[in-house]
């Protein structure tokens, strides 16, 4: 069975929202998030329409959902962030969940969804997303044949502070996976703290707790090769957990310099899921050259 996206529909979700300031707490990101909300706003938009009506439930879940507003610190500029783009595409999902550890971006967050989308399904869990992994699972409705569910998780951490546990115990059964991977700007940074011995860090980042065996070559440790040591061995892992063996990553540069800062990452088990990433990357890419 062949599904497509319906790419040429005049509806076209813009993923790019701008807003009035609102008086909530809204924290400011540099411009190339907005690259990022493209992407995950469009990956919304063409997975939700495509998939409305071959799955009965459609499930949203965002591990660092922000506090919905970010503000654009080179312009001053407001937008909807990835949970609040998720929650305005033309098709919305079945049920949102998002998970926010800090408690001014939660408050702020917990008001915007009530303000503006108290018609959709969303739970809000306040907390450290590697520790609640447990509550997210009890969030997702139940499913069976007949009553079938299909979820998209995004996971946008600023840092490696990820444990492989997280994403392996909700990719234990169908999940498509959006993953921002700071090895620019956290793994190449922090290389000398990581490889110090007491630092768990990485091991805890791939699931590896002897990481620091396979990095070396014959005794030897090179620097340069650290990002994509990381890359590859996290495709390993996630390939043990029957995702698809090819990579799926977008870069993201800083305007400036274009200096490379970290990479967003797409896993599904299914080639459908890539199929739609595929059309995703094409139609950002496209977006972007016509901005420039
Ligand atoms: C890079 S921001 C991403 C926000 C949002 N996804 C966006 O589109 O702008 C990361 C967010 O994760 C939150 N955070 C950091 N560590 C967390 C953790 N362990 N569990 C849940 N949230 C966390 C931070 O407070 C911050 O709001």
């Amino acid at each position: 069975m062949i599904i497509k996206a319906n790419e040429n529909r005049m509806d076209k979700f813009n993923p790019q929202i701008e807003v009035e300031p609102d008086g909530l707490f809204t924290p400011v990101v540099r411009e190339w998030s907005l690259e990022k909300y493209k992407l995950v706003g469009s990956y919304c938009d063409i997975f939700t329409n495509g998939m409305k009506n071959k799955w009965d439930q459609l499930v949203y879940i965002d591990l660092f959902a922000g506090a919905g507003y970010a503000k654009i610190k080179e312009n001053g500029k407001i937008f909807k962030n990835s949970a609040l783009l998720a929650m305005s595409i033309p098709t919305p999902f079945t049920k949102y969940i998002l998970c926010e550890q800090d408690e001014e971006r939660f408050e702020a967050l917990s008001e915007r969804v009530k303000r503006d989308y108290s018609h959709l399904n969303c739970e809000l869990i306040k907390g450290d997303s590697n520790v609640n992994i447990s509550k997210v699972i009890k969030a997702i409705p139940p499913f069976r044949k007949g009553n079938t569910l299909l979820p998209f998780c995004f996971v946008d951490p600023y840092s490696l502070n990820l444990n492989f546990t997280t994403i392996q115990t909700l990719g234990k059964n169908l999940m498509d996976f959006l993953i921002l991977q700071a090895l620019h700007m956290d793994a190449n940074r922090n290389f000398d703290t990581y490889l110090n011995e007491e630092n768990t860090r990485i091991a805890e980042y791939l699931g590896i707790a002897n990481w620091r065996e396979l990095f070396e070559k014959d005794g030897v440790i090179y620097r340069k090769d650290f990002v994509k040591f990381l890359a590859e061995q996290y495709q390993e892992q996630m390939i043990k957990l029957n995702y698809q063996e090819e990579k799926y990553m977008h870069q993201i540069r800083s305007n400036e310099k274009n200096l490379p800062l970290y990479y967003l990452s797409f896993y599904s088990k299914d080639p459908r899921g890539v199929d739609f990433f595929k059309k995703v990357q094409k139609r950002v890419k496209a977006q972007l050259s016509m901005e420039f």
